[in-house]
């Protein structure tokens, strides 16, 4: 092992403006160094991947204004998005067992840029999902329902990923970008869940919270089924 973050105090800033993932771990002086290239490396890349990210995010508005104004329906309640730092970038890069390159980063990254369609209802998931399927621009790249199959901790979302074509002054590029559908209840879920495990913490007060978490995403998948009976009602008295 060579030397840790904290023997260096000049380095342990660098962590601290890093991802949460990072301070968590041992880092040694090289790994940080080379993160830092990384770092250098993707500030001239990183523009492609926002337009594509604000590409996908404005079809998502069209969408919903469209749909608002043809249907009286607004099927996102909201949207966010975020673009990877290069501190996560390199951790992923590691954990994939992949080099901390540029080259690397384009190939295996698919999630630098990140936006998160946060819906009301589970239908409107699927509806967006067909909605952009049909966009004949954009390539699906991949689908993973964690709505039908829901992750052995109980987490739940619908992520895509879909290549966005950019252009630029000479040349298009398709660029990845990863979306993740979920409801408002998926969302409540997934920000305990994700703040519960960063905080590592386990026991609450007696309780294990694994079991309770996953629990949990059992009732609001109950809750969530019944009140869409309850919503398909409200569209037929429209
Ligand atoms: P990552 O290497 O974490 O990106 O996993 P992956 O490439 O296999 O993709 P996956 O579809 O499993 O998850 C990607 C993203 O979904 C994560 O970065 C989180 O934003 C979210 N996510 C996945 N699983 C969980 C989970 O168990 N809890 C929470 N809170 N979020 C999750
Ligand atoms: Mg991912």
């Amino acid at each position: 092992m060579g030397n840790t973050v904290s023997a260096e105090p000049e380095l342990d800033l660098a962590v601290a403006e890093g991802s949460e993932i990072l301070k968590s771990r041992n880092l040694t002086i090289d790994d940080i160094k080379r993160m830092r290239d990384l770092e250098s490396a993707t500030r001239g890349i990183m523009q492609k991947y926002h337009a594509a990210m604000r590409q996908m995010e404005v079809r998502f508005e069209i969408i919903d204004a469209d749909l608002s104004a043809r249907q009286n329906r607004n099927p996102i309640h909201h949207v966010e998005s975020r673009l990877k730092k290069p501190a996560s970038i390199f951790e992923k890069l590691q954990r994939y067992g992949r080099q901390t390159t540029i080259e690397d980063m384009e190939a295996y990254i698919m999630d630098i840029a990140g936006i998160r369609v946060i819906c009301s209802y589970i239908s409107d998931v699927y509806k967006l999902l067909d909605l952009i399927k049909r966009q004949d621009d954009l390539t699906l790249v991949t689908v993973k329902d964690y709505i039908s199959e829901p992750k052995p901790n109980g987490y739940r979302s619908l992520h895509i990923i879909v290549k966005v074509p950019v252009y630029f002054l000479d040349k298009k590029e398709e660029v990845p970008v990863e979306v993740q559908f979920r409801t408002i209840a998926m969302d409540f879920w997934a920000s305990l869940e994700h703040d519960l495990k960063y905080k590592a913490v386990r026991a609450i007060e007696g309780i294990d919270s694994f079991d309770e978490l996953k629990d949990c995403s059992h009732i609001i998948e109950d809750v969530e089924a019944r009140m869409q009976i309850l919503a398909k009602a409200l569209e037929v008295e429209e």
